[in-house]
């Protein structure tokens, strides 16, 4: 009989070597413990043993019984720590990652567009904007290009359809003020533009500034004026302007505006390839035919207009190699400015 016992204690032995789940153990506790488990039978035995062996044998039972119940209690712990350890494994938050958002910066582009117009709102201008999808007509023909005329190879444009385009130019905007509203006028309508080009220099979309005033006796002096102003405020006041005669169908003379280059103040440097000054923008006094086609008398009224590239102003003001580093989003470039 006494063999039987240590038989039952090596067989439970060998069975709880295995780490064993929440229900094996329960099934296994039944099979030991319970009301016809192996102990169970083992106690029922008693009676067929002769009376001054019951005592011992009792004890002995007793005794797996206990030491059935404290390894039971002991797994039932293992198993619910292991329970637990692998819940935390499955459900394991990485609370390293940060969960505050970066904190923006203003575009390079936008900075320079807010500094421009703040300076021409003080002058009296109004800051408009207007659609990117143009006709053919307020980008071209409006302003005095007609079909077929040799200047549209200036602008390499992107069309929707025949008559619908991709504005090449924000003087698209010239027009439809005109046409709206008479002289006195003071406008500036920065915004995008597009052109089919993609090199260091130039994007497919880039960022112009419209200038526009209308008014009795505006001359190309109130132009130049105006264009100092701007210059000196964005590259400091020792910036000089000086004007070159040029060519715009709708402005009549055309001047292509120079600044001194920021860089090296005029002396000559690799930004502005050793001349001492750096090319910005278009400009010129409205072309009487533009103001006729909106349906101002040029001969009581003039005015100018200039057109500023705002990615070109960036990337002379900030020292930027690539135009194209402002429409790749890359946050390490973006950061470092606007702060
Ligand atoms: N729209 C011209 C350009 O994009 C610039 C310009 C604007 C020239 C206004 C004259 C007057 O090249």
């Amino acid at each position: 009989m006494e063999d039987l016992i240590e038989a039952i204690k090596l067989k439970f032995d060998l069975a709880s070597k295995s780490s064993l789940g929440g229900a094996e153990l329960q099934q296994m506790r039944a099979k030991y413990l319970g009301k016809s488990g192996e102990v169970t039978d083992l106690l029922k035995k008693i009676k067929d043993l002769p009376p001054e062996e019951r005592p011992a044998f009792g004890a002995k039972v007793n005794e797996l019984r206990k030491y059935l119940e404290d390894r039971f209690a002991a797994l039932a712990e293992e198993s619910k720590a292991e329970e637990m350890r692998l819940s935390l494994q499955r459900e394991r938050v990485d609370i390293s990652l940060t969960s505050c958002p970066s904190r923006g910066a203003l575009h390079p582009v936008t900075l320079v567009e807010k500094q421009i117009c703040d300076l021409m709102e003080a002058m009296g201008f109004e800051v408009l904007s207007g659609p990117e999808i143009e006709t053919d007509y307020y980008n071209f023909r409006a302003l005095n290009i007609p079909e077929d005329h040799p200047a549209r190879d200036m602008q390499d444009t992107f069309y929707v359809t025949e008559n619908i385009l991709l504005r090449t130019q924000t003087s698209a905007m010239q027009a439809r003020v005109m046409e709206r509203r008479k002289p006195p006028l003071k406008i500036v309508c920065p915004g995008k533009v597009f052109r089919s080009d993609n090199d260091a220099s130039h994007s497919p979309v880039f960022h112009q500034i419209e200038g526009l005033a209308v008014d009795k006796n505006i001359t190309l002096c109130d132009l130049k004026g105006t264009l100092s102003y701007i210059a000196e405020n964005l590259f400091g006041p020792q910036t000089k302007v000086r004007f070159r005669p040029s060519f715009f169908p709708f402005t009549e003379p055309s001047v292509e505006v120079d600044v001194t280059c920021s860089n090296c103040g005029g002396k000559g440097c690799s930004l502005c390839k050793g001349t001492g000054w750096i090319e910005l923008l278009g400009a010129g006094m409205v072309h009487p035919n533009v103001l006729e086609n909106c349906g101002i008398d040029s001969g009581k009224y003039s005015g100018y207009a200039f057109g500023i590239g705002m990615d070109r102003v960036a990337m002379i003001k900030y020292g930027i190699p690539d135009i194209r580093l402002f429409f790749e989003n890359d946050q390490r470039f973006l950061k470092q400015f606007g702060k």
